[in-house]
């Protein structure tokens, strides 16, 4: 039997990558499909789904301090039911399973990265009988992409194109968690962006933990450019992708930064750090020369391109020399966007046995330093854009001041510009503007939009 949510009320709660984001957009959709509606907080929810993530360890704390202390949150006026129905999947759930529901006596359903189309069922089942229901796979059958999708915004989409991981990392908990990587085939994502653009998207992201070895597990050989060129000829407006291996990134695809009409000038192709030693520790399987090699090919193809990565610092055994090492690519790079994280030791990974004695004040000082030659670098990075004209995909209105509109451009800079006047927000969220930058702050680019034009609807 379908299991119906009519007059009741959910909210997600989601933390972590991408994929843990575009499957909260996958839950709204088949909750909403079966009569559920999505609220904002958790005082208005008759269900709860938590989307959680296990990356490091400080995610993970405050997960099981928000679920307690849930029990506390009186049920909203005029709900259909007695009690407010929790559950908790993503990473977490997938790792923990019945585990959670022993620390965590209220919670109700435990689902895993590999069913999400269970969690109606199961929810269901939870309201009907008030007991605890967990069902967590070890991988999934076939690729999940028959679900329905309730997009945060309408003109934007996440396409996965790959799931789990096959690179064991020394430090990440990912593969053991999300499992071997899975691709789908060409076809279903040609299939799925051709959708996208008929329903008036202008941007997708293809969502992967590593989108460059696609296609390994199906056809034998890795074929992303494939991908590339196949959603680029469904007439997208504009194609990114996330997340790149440096030890996968092929000469072809760094080529189609140059010539996909589609494809943005930004690209994030995490370093992780920048000492051979620390890369080999890691079992990142490329040396700093040869990421620099990329990063060389990659300005060369497209110039000008918007570079972004992730950094760990306080690897165990990491020296203030491997560190020296890591600033001193961050700057050699000039990265836009830097996403800084401090090691956090995951059991079950082969890094978690390594003597790991820098002291914390240590670590945090580096960390600290990091994080001043970052805002350098973005700083830096967008005094290159001042006096150009951007193409600016509006977004909305600026949280600060909502007669700014804001949106991002083809680098994936945020940019404000004062909403032209005779124009409303409503009718410009969704179009590319052109906009006159005339101030580059760290974290964004501020200007007018020129012409008072809109280049396109
Ligand atoms: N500790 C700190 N950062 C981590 N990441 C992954 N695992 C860990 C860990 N154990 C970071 C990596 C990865 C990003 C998504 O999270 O930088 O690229
Ligand atoms: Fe983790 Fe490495 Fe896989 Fe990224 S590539 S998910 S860091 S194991």
């Amino acid at each position: 039997m379908t299991p119906t949510f009519d007059r009741m009320t959910f909210c997600i709660h989601t933390f972590g990558c991408q994929m843990n984001k575009h499957d909260s957009e996958r839950i709204a959709g088949m909750l909403e499909g079966l009569g559920a509606s999505m609220v904002e907080t958790i005082e208005e929810a008759d269900i709860v789904v938590f989307m959680t993530c296990c990356v490091r360890e400080a995610a993970d704390v405050r997960l099981y301090g928000q679920v307690a202390s849930l029990k506390n949150v009186p049920l909203r006026a005029g709900t259909p039911l007695s009690k407010r129905i929790v559950a908790v999947g993503g990473c977490i759930g997938q790792r923990d399973g019945e585990k959670l529901t022993e620390q965590l006596p209220h919670l109700d359903v435990v689902f895993g990265t590999h069913n999400l189309g269970s969690l109606p069922g199961l929810l269901s089942a939870a309201v009907a009988d008030g007991a605890h229901h967990v069902e967590v796979l070890e991988s999934s059958a076939d690729f999940p992409t028959t679900l329905p999708t309730a997009r945060e915004h309408s003109w934007a989409a996440w396409l996965p194109i790959t799931v789990g991981c096959d690179n064991f990392c020394s430090y990440c908990i990912v593969p053991y968690v999300r499992g071997r990587e899975k691709s789908r085939t060409l076809e279903d994502i040609a299939e799925e962006a051709r959708g996208y653009v008929e329903a008036g998207v202008r941007e997708i992201t293809l969502l992967g933990q590593n989108v460059n070895s696609y296609g390994r597990d199906l056809y034998g050989e890795p074929r992303f450019v494939d991908v590339l060129d196949a959603v680029d000829a469904t007439g997208i407006e504009r194609l990114r992708f996330a997340t790149s291996h440096p030890k996968d990134l092929t000469d072809e695809v760094i080529a189609r930064f140059g010539t996909l009409r589609s494809l943005m000038p930004a690209l994030h192709l995490p370093a992780q750090s920048g000492s051979d030693r620390i890369l080999a520790a890691m079992n990142r399987r490329y040396t700093r020369e040869h990421y620099l090699g990329l990063i060389a090919k990659l300005r060369e193809a497209c110039p000008g391109i918007a570079l972004s990565t992730d950094i760990i610092v306080g690897f165990p055994g990491e020296t203030e020399e491997d560190f020296l090492q890591t600033l001193s690519l961050v700057e050699e790079v000039g990265y836009s966007q830097v996403f800084t994280f401090i090691y956090s030791k995951r059991e079950g990974t082969p890094a978690a046995k390594l003597v790991d004695d820098t002291p914390r004040e240590v670590i945090q000082e580096r960390f600290d330093r990091l994080v001043e030659a970052v805002q350098r670098c973005a700083y830096e990075a967008n005094q290159a854009e001042l006096g150009k004209v951007v193409d600016v995909l509006v977004e909305g209105v600026s949280k600060r001041d909502g007669t700014m509109l804001a949106g991002k451009s083809p680098k994936n800079q945020t940019v404000h510009a004062p909403l032209p006047e005779g124009r409303s927000v409503d009718e410009l969220v969704g179009a590319v503007v052109p906009v006159r930058v005339d101030e580059a702050r760290t974290w964004y680019l501020a200007g007018t939009v020129a012409d008072g034009g809109v280049t396109r609807p």
